[in-house]
C-alpha cells in the first residue's frame, strides 16, 4: 500500500518488532548495531547549528536526509522527515541500543530516543505522558506514532522478553492486541489521496496503559470524526476506503459468493473513481490477510468478521442501486429502483425485507404542516422547498399538546406550499410519543388517517442522496462500532496502579483544489494541535523563564490563537454560526451560513470571502482576494485554504432520516440494531444529538485538555515531496513546513532556555542520593539542599541556573549524567541493602543450621549410647558409655522432678491462696450473730484452723468490745466482778463454773430499802451496800453452822443479827488481808484479818444495846458468850479470822476482794489450797478439806469437826 511498505507494518508481532520491515514480510537488512553510532552528517542536534537561519536549517535537513538520516533533534522536538522508503533504522538491535543505552549514551537523534525518554519518564518519575505528531498529510505522523507504539510496548520487559517468559504472556496479548489494531483501524479508516497513499481519514488518540514495570497493560482508543463522505464520493484519483479494495481483493471466492460480491472493482459504482489509479505502492490482497489476522489477535469470532463483511459488501451493493424517475398520478416525482436484484441481494445480506428497504429509500415519511418555530435565533428562516411529492397521509394522532404548544397541522394538499419536515425532526420536536405512534401506523399499513403524517415519494436524486446517506451512516456507525471493539479487546483487566502515554495520530493539515466540511474540520484541528505544541515549545517555556526571574532573549512566533478563536468562539465563530443555520433548517442552508459567516467573522484578518476581504492581512502570510463564490477562505499557520460551503449544513446536522434508521433496526443482521439504536421504536428519548462540528469541538478540546495535564513530546513530521517519492526534497515545500512549525524559532527558545527544569522539592527529593550533605535526609530548605548537592558533584555551575521556585537544567546531556550518577549511587545502596540482607540470612540460616545440628548431633548420641548401652548391658558389661547414658538418663530423670515438684509448688501455692481467699470471701459472708455468747462459727479446712481460730477469737473480742461499748455503770461494774471472779477462781474452785452464769445481785435481802438498816448504816457510814445475805458463820470451836447476816459495804465487813439487825461485829475492810478457800464444792471461806487490827467500838458508836448491856464482862466471855463480837469491853483482844459458809462464796470473795482492794490500794491475798492455816485469837487452827468426790455438795452434806487445833472439812 505505501510507497515504501511502511503503512501497514504495524501488522507485526514483537518478534519482528519496531519497523516496517519485518511487518510485512520483507526481509530488512539488519542494522549493525554500530549503525546508529552515525557518522556525523549535518548537525545532528540543531542547537549546535550556527547560523540558525530557516535556510541552513532547511539545508542541514536535506544534507542529514541525503545520507538516509531522517532524525534531527530541534531544541525539544524531534524533526522526522519522511524517507518515503524503508530504513534500516528500526530494527531489534537499534530498539536495544535506545532502550538500554539512550539516557546515557549520545546516540543520534531518532524516534525510539523520544519513544524511550517518555517511557522513561513514565516509569522513573511516575509521570503521565504524551507523544504528539504533527505534520501534514504524508508526512508520517501515522507511521511515526506505531514505531513509537511499538517501542514503548516493548521497553518494559524488552522485544524479546514476552516471547521467552511464559508469565508474560499476558504482555504479549496486550501487546499484539495493541498493535494489531492500528492495521484493522487503517484498513476502515484511511484511504488514498493526493497528498498519501494511506492517509488516515480519522482521527486517532491512543492512551496506553502501564504498569508499574513499564509494561502495558492495556489501551484506549478514541477516534475523531471519520471523513464519511469519501464512502459515497472521492476526489478523481483518490480511493475509497482502503477495506473495500482489500475485501475484492484479498477475499477468497467462498466468501466472495457469501457475499454476494465479484472481484471486479469496476462492478461497483463507489470505487468506480479509482478504477485508474496504479496500485503498485498497496498491495490490497495482503493488506486483507493483514486485517483478518488482526481481527483474529483482537478476538472477533469468524462470525462477527462475516458479519462485519456484510455490512460492507452491502454499502457496496446499495451504491450500486439506481433509480429510474417515475411519474405519480397526481403529477409529482417518485422513483423506482433500477437493479433490483442488487436491492434483494443487499436485503439478503441485511436480513430485511426488500419492499421495506425500496421504500425506505424511496420514500420519505414528513410532517406536513406550518412551519414550527425554530429554535434558531435566526430572524427569517428561508421557507423549506418541497420534499418529494405526496402519495398519501398518514394519521399519526398528532393531535395531543406538546410542551403546551400543539402544532397544528395543514391538510396534506396545502403541504408543499406550507413547507414539510423530516419525521425525526418533527418527532423531536413532539417528543417520542409521536414516534411511537407513528411506528404503530406504520406498521399497520394505515395509508392515509387524519392528515398530519405524510409519505413522500422521492425523486430520483432525492432516492440517491437518501442512498448515499444510508451508505455513509452504515460504514462510519460499522467503524465507531469496530473502535468499541477494539477497545474491548484492549481493556485493561488488570488491576493496581497504572500510568499513561498517549500517542496523538490526527489526520494532518490537507489543502485541495476543493475542500470541503471535512477539510475544515481536520485543519481546524490542526491548528488547535499547533496552538497546544506552540505553547509548550514557546510561550510556556518563556513564561516560566519570566516567572523565575532567569535572563534569556525573547523570541516572536506565530501565534495563531486568533485563528482558533475565529473556528471555535462561542456564538461568533465559524463553528457557532454553523450550528445556529443547522438548526434552522430547510434548503439555502449554506448560502444562508456563507452569508452570516460573512456578516459575524468578516472583520477577522484571517477570514476572507468573495464579499468581504481582511481589514489587516499579516504581511508573512500570502492574501488572495479572488475567492470563488459560495466559498470562504482562512489563513491557517500552514497555508491559505479555500473551503466550499456546499453540503456544510447537511454534514454538519449529520442526520440519518427516521424511515432509514426504523429500516436497519428492523433488519435481522446482529449488529444493525446496535448500529442503529435510535431506529427502535421503544426508545425513550429522541434527542437530537450535537451537531457534527460542535462534537468535534468539543472532543478536541477535551483532547487538548489531555494533552496539557501530560508531559508532552512532540515529533514534527516533515513532507519531503508531493511526490510520494523517495530521495526528492524539495527545498521550497520543507521550508514553508519549517516556517508555520516554528522549528527555527523552537530552537532559538531553547537554545536560550534549558532542557529542564524542576522544583526544588522535586529536584532534592530525585537526587539527594547523590551527595553526603543531602542523604539520607535533608532538613534545610530545598534551595539550599540542591546548591549543597549540586556542589559536591562533578559538574560545571553554568550547567545550572537557579530560579525562584525551580532549578534549570541547561542540557539533556547533563540530565542524562545526573540520571547516571543517581543509577550508579542507587546500584551502591541497592548493593548495600542485598549485602546486609544476605548477610543477615546466611547468619540466620547458620544459626538454624547449627541448632539443627545440636539436635540432631544429640539425638543420635543418645541412640548410639542406648544401642550400646543395651547391648553391653544385656552382656554384662558396663562401659563409659552405658554409664553415661544412664548418668544422663538420671539427669534427665532429676531434672524433670525438679521440673514437677516446683510445678507441684506452685500450684500448690496458687491453689491454697485460692483456698484461702475463698474461705475468707465464704466466712464474711456467714459470720454468726454479733452476740458474745453465740458460740456457732463457720467451720473451716484442717489447714487453715489456725487462721479459723485466730479469726473467730478475733471476731469474738470485737463482738465483745462492741458489746461491752453498750454497757452502762451498773453493767460495767458486775462485768468487772465478773471478771474479777473469773480470774480469781477460774480453773482453782470446783464451784466457780456454777457460779458463772449466776448473776451476782448482791443485796439478796433488799437491805438497801429497810428503814432500820437506814439509819444503822448512817451511824457506821455503811451507807453503800455491796453484799447482804443471810449466810452461815461456822463456829470455830465444834464448826456448827449459826446463821447470820453479812452484810459488805465499800468500806467494811458487817456481821449482823439476822432478826434484829444487830450488828455483832464490824471489820474495816482496810483490815482484811488474805482470803483462803479449798478447791472443792464445799462453799467454805475464811477471812483472815490482820492479827494487831484493833477493832474500833462500834457497838457504842453504833448504839449496840446487846455490847452496851453486856458491859462488865470480859472481852473473851463476852465474846464467846455473844458469838464473838468484837464490841466488847475488851477491845484490846483480838478476835481472829472468821469462818463462814454460803452458797454465794464465789460472789462474796470477789466483792470482798475487790472492796478491800478499793480500801488498800491492793488485792487481799486469796488462797485456795486443802490445807491451810486460821487464826482464831489466841490460837491457830489448820484447816483441812477432804473431798469424798460428790459432784454436787449441799449444805448438810459438810461436815466440819474441830479436833484440837485441826478443824477438819469433809466434803
Ligand atoms: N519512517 C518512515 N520510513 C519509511 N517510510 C515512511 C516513513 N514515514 C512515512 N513513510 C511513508 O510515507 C507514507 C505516509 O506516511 P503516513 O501515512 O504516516 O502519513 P501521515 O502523516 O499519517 O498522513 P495523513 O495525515 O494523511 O494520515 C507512508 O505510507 C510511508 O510509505
Ligand atoms: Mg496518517
Amino acid at each position: 500500500m505505501s510507497s515504501g511498505g511502511v503503512p501497514s507494518a504495524a501488522a507485526t508481532s514483537s518478534s519482528q518488532c519496531c519497523g516496517q520491515h519485518g511487518s510485512r514480510g520483507h526481509s530488512a537488512r539488519r542494522a549493525p548495531p554500530l549503525a546508529i553510532h552515525e557518522q556525523e552528517v549535518g548537525v545532528a542536534d540543531t542547537l549546535q547549528l550556527e547560523p540558525l537561519t530557516e535556510e541552513a536549517f532547511v539545508a542541514n535537513l536535506q544534507q542529514r536526509f541525503k545520507r538516509d538520516l531522517i532524525y534531527t533533534s530541534a531544541g525539544d522536538v524531534l524533526v522526522s522527515v519522511n524517507p518515503y522508503k524503508k530504513l534500516a533504522l528500526y530494527s531489534l538491535d537499534v530498539v536495544e541500543a535506545y532502550r538500554t543505552k539512550a539516557l546515557l549514551s549520545h546516540l543520534p537523534p531518532h524516534i525510539f530516543a523520544l519513544a524511550d525518554k517518555a517511557h522513561w519518564n513514565l516509569r522513573e518519575r511516575n509521570e503521565e505522558q504524551c507523544v504528539v505528531v504533527s505534520g501534514e498529510s504524508g508526512s508520517g505522523k501515522t507511521e511515526a506514532a506505531r514505531i513509537v507504539l511499538q517501542y514503548v510496548t516493548v521497553a518494559g520487559s524488552g522485544p524479546t522478553g514476552a516471547q521467552q517468559d511464559p508469565s508474560l504472556a499476558p504482555i504479549k496479548q496486550v501487546r499484539d492486541r495493541l498493535l494489531q489494531a492500528g492495521p484493522l483501524l487503517e484498513a476502515f479508516g484511511n484511504a488514498k489521496t493526493h497528498k498519501n497513499d494511506n492517509s488516515s481519514r480519522f482521527g486517532k488518540y491512543l492512551d496506553v496503559e502501564f504498569d508499574f514495570k513499564g509494561d502495558p497493560v492495556g489501551g484506549t482508543f478514541t477516534s475523531y470524526l471519520l471523513e464519511k463522505s469519501r464512502v459515497t464520493r472521492q476526489l478523481a484519483g483518490e480511493r475509497n476506503f482502503h477495506i473495500f479494495y482489500q475485501l475484492l481483493t484479498g477475499a477468497d471466492i467462498q466468501l466472495l459468493k457469501s457475499l454476494k460480491l465479484h472481484r471486479n472493482i469496476d462492478n461497483y459504482a463507489f470505487l468506480r473513481p479509482s478504477r485508474p489509479l496504479s496500485m503498485e505502492t498497496i498491495d490490497d490482497k495482503r493488506d486483507f490477510q493483514v486485517t483478518k489476522k488482526a481481527l483474529e489477535t483482537l478476538g472477533f469470532s469468524a462470525e462477527d468478521v462475516v458479519q462485519i463483511f456484510k455490512v460492507v459488501a452491502s454499502v457496496l451493493k446499495l451504491g450500486n442501486i439506481g433509480f429510474t424517475p417515475t411519474s405519480n398520478i397526481d403529477g409529482t416525482e417518485g422513483c423506482t429502483v433500477t437493479n433490483d436484484y442488487e436491492l434483494f441481494e443487499v436485503c439478503g445480506l441485511l436480513g430485511t425485507n426488500p419492499m421495506e428497504l425500496t421504500s425506505a429509500l424511496t420514500q420519505r415519511t414528513i410532517l406536513a404542516g406550518p412551519v414550527l418555530d425554530s429554535p434558531s435565533t435566526n430572524p427569517a428562516p428561508p421557507p423549506p422547498p418541497p420534499c418529494g411529492s405526496l402519495r398519501g397521509v398518514k394519521s399519526g394522532g398528532c393531535s395531543s399538546s406538546v410542551a403546551g404548544t400543539p402544532p397544528s397541522f395543514v391538510p396534506s394538499s396545502s403541504m408543499s406550499s406550507t413547507g414539510s419536515r423530516d419525521v425525526y425532526e418533527v418527532c423531536e420536536m413532539l417528543q417520542h410519543s409521536t414516534l411511537a405512534r407513528l411506528t404503530l401506523a406504520d406498521e399497520r399499513g394505515s395509508s392515509s388517517t387524519a392528515g398530519e403524517l405524510v409519505v413522500a415519494d422521492l425523486s430520483a436524486s432525492e432516492a440517491t442522496a437518501s442512498r448515499d446517506i444510508l451508505c455513509r451512516a452504515l460504514y462510519s456507525r460499522l467503524f465507531a462500532w469496530l473502535v468499541k471493539q477494539v477497545n474491548d479487546a484492549t481493556r485493561v483487566r488488570k488491576y493496581g496502579k497504572r500510568k499513561v502515554l498517549g500517542i496523538m495520530d490526527i489526520y494532518g493539515f490537507e489543502v485541495f483544489d476543493q475542500n470541503n466540511f471535512e477539510q475544515f474540520i481536520i485543519n481546524f484541528c490542526n491548528e488547535k494541535l499547533q496552538q497546544a505544541v506552540a505553547e509548550c515549545t514557546l510561550r510556556l517555556r518563556q513564561d516560566e523563564m519570566l516567572r523565575e526571574g532567569i535572563e534569556w532573549t525573547p523570541v516572536d512566533f506565530f501565534n495563531n490563537t486568533p485563528v482558533c478563536e475565529l473556528i471555535e468562539k462561542n456564538n461568533h465563530g465559524i463553528l457557532a454560526v454553523l450550528d445556529e443555520e443547522s438548526q434552522r433548517g430547510g434548503p439555502g442552508g449554506d448560502e444562508s451560513f456563507l452569508a452570516r459567516l460573512c456578516h459575524t467573522c468578516g472583520s477577522s484578518a484571517y477570514f476572507e470571502t468573495r464579499n468581504c476581504a481582511p481589514h489587516s492581512a499579516p504581511t508573512d502570510l500570502p492574501c488572495n482576494t479572488s475567492v470563488p463564490p459560495n466559498c470562504f477562505r482562512l489563513r491557517h499557520y500552514a497555508g491559505t485554504v479555500t473551503y466550499n460551503v456546499a453540503g456544510f449544513v447537511e454534514k454538519n446536522n449529520d442526520t440519518l432520516p427516521l424511515d432509514l434508521s426504523l429500516a436497519m433496526f428492523r433488519c435481522e443482521h446482529p449488529l444493525l440494531k446496535n448500529l442503529f439504536p435510535e431506529g427502535n421504536p421503544k426508545r425513550t428519548t429522541l434527542k437530537r444529538a450535537a451537531s457534527a462540528g460542535t462534537q468535534f469541538k468539543i472532543s478536541v478540546g477535551a483532547l487538548m485538555g489531555n494533552l496539557q495535564s501530560k508531559t508532552p513530546h512532540f515529533i514534527r513530521c516533515i513532507k519531503p515531496n508531493e511526490l510520494k517519492q523517495p530521495r526528492i526534497f524539495e527545498n521550497a515545500l520543507v521550508q514553508h513546513q519549517v516556517r508555520y512549525l516554528c522549528l527555527v524559532q523552537t530552537i532559538k527558545v531553547r537554545k536560550t532556555s534549558f532542557a529542564h527544569s524542576e522544583s526544588y522539592e522535586s529536584f532534592l527529593h530525585r537526587y539527594k542520593m547523590l551527595s553526603p550533605h543531602t542523604w539520607p535526609c535533608w532538613r534545610g530548605s530545598a534551595v539550599e539542599g540542591a546548591s549543597y548537592l549540586l556542589r559536591d558533584l562533578p559538574l560545571s555551575s553554568p550547567h545550572f541556573a537557579f530560579g525562584r521556585t525551580k532549578i534549570f537544567i541547561r542540557s539533556e546531556r547533563t540530565v542524562s549524567e545526573l540520571e547516571e550518577f543517581r543509577r550508579q549511587r542507587l546500584e551502591d545502596l541497592a548493593a548495600s541493602v542485598q549485602k546486609m540482607w544476605r548477610g543477615y540470612r546466611c547468619r540466620q540460616r547458620y544459626l538454624l543450621m547449627r541448632q539443627s545440628q545440636i539436635v540432631i548431633a544429640s539425638a543420635w548420641r543418645s541412640w548410639r549410647e542406648w544401642q550400646i548401652g543395651k547391648t553391653r548391658l544385656f552382656k554384662g558389661k558396663k562401659n563409659l558409655f552405658c554409664l553415661y547414658r544412664v548418668a544422663r538418663e538420671e539427669y534427665r530423670e532429676l531434672k524433670r522432678r525438679k521440673q514437677i515438684e516446683w510445678a507441684v509448688q506452685v500450684i500448690q501455692t496458687h491453689y491454697l491462696q485460692w483456698r484461702r481467699r475463698q474461705y475468707l470471701q465464704r466466712l464474711c459472708v456467714s459470720l454468726p450473730s454479733d452476740s458474745p455468747v453465740c458460740r456457732e462459727w463457720p467451720m473451716a479446712a484442717k489447714r487453715l484452723a489456725d487462721a479459723n481460730l485466730m479469726l473467730r477469737r478475733m471476731h469474738h473480742k470485737w463482738r465483745c468490745h462492741k458489746y461491752r461499748l453498750k454497757f452502762d455503770q451498773t453493767a460495767r461494774n458486775r462485768m468487772r466482778e465478773k471478771v474479777t471472779a473469773s480470774i480469781i477462781f477460774k480453773d482453782r474452785k470446783a464451784s466457780y463454773p456454777r457460779s458463772v452464769s449466776h448473776p451476782f445481785l448482791g443485796d439478796y435481802v433488799r437491805l438497801r430499802q429497810n428503814v432500820q438498816w437506814k439509819k444503822i448504816c448512817v451511824e457506821t457510814n455503811d451507807q453503800y451496800v455491796v453484799f447482804a445475805d443471810i449466810i452461815n458463820k461456822i463456829t470455830r470451836s465444834s464448826g456448827k453452822f449459826v446463821p447470820i447476816l453479812f452484810v459488805l459495804s465499800t468500806s467494811s465487813m458487817l456481821i449482823l443479827d439476822q432478826r434484829t439487825l444487830q450488828i455483832k461485829y464490824r471489820v474495816p475492810a482496810t483490815e482484811i488481808y488474805r482470803l483462803s478457800l479449798s478447791p472443792y464444792l464445799d462453799d467454805v471461806a475464811i477471812f483472815h484479818i490482820k492479827a494487831s487490827c484493833e477493832l474500833p467500838n462500834l457497838a457504842h458508836e453504833a448504839g449496840c444495846s446487846d455490847c452496851s448491856r453486856a458491859g462488865g464482862s470480859s472481852p473473851l466471855q463476852g465474846a464467846e458468850h455473844a458469838t464473838g463480837c468484837l464490841f466488847q469491853s475488851d477491845l484490846g483482844k483480838k478476835k481472829g479470822d472468821f469462818v463462814f459458809h454460803t452458797g454465794h462464796v464465789i460472789e462474796i470473795v470477789t466483792k470482798l476482794f475487790l472492796v478491800v482492794q478499793n480500801a488498800v490500794g491492793k488485792p487481799p491475798e486469796v488462797n485456795i489450797n486443802t490445807e491451810f492455816e486460821a487464826n482464831f485469837g489466841s490460837q491457830s487452827v489448820m484447816f483441812s478439806f477432804k473431798c469424798a468426790g460428790l459432784p454436787e455438795v449441799q449444805p448438810g452434806q459438810i461436815k466440819i469437826m474441830r479436833k484440837g487445833s485441826r478443824m477438819e472439812v469433809l466434803v
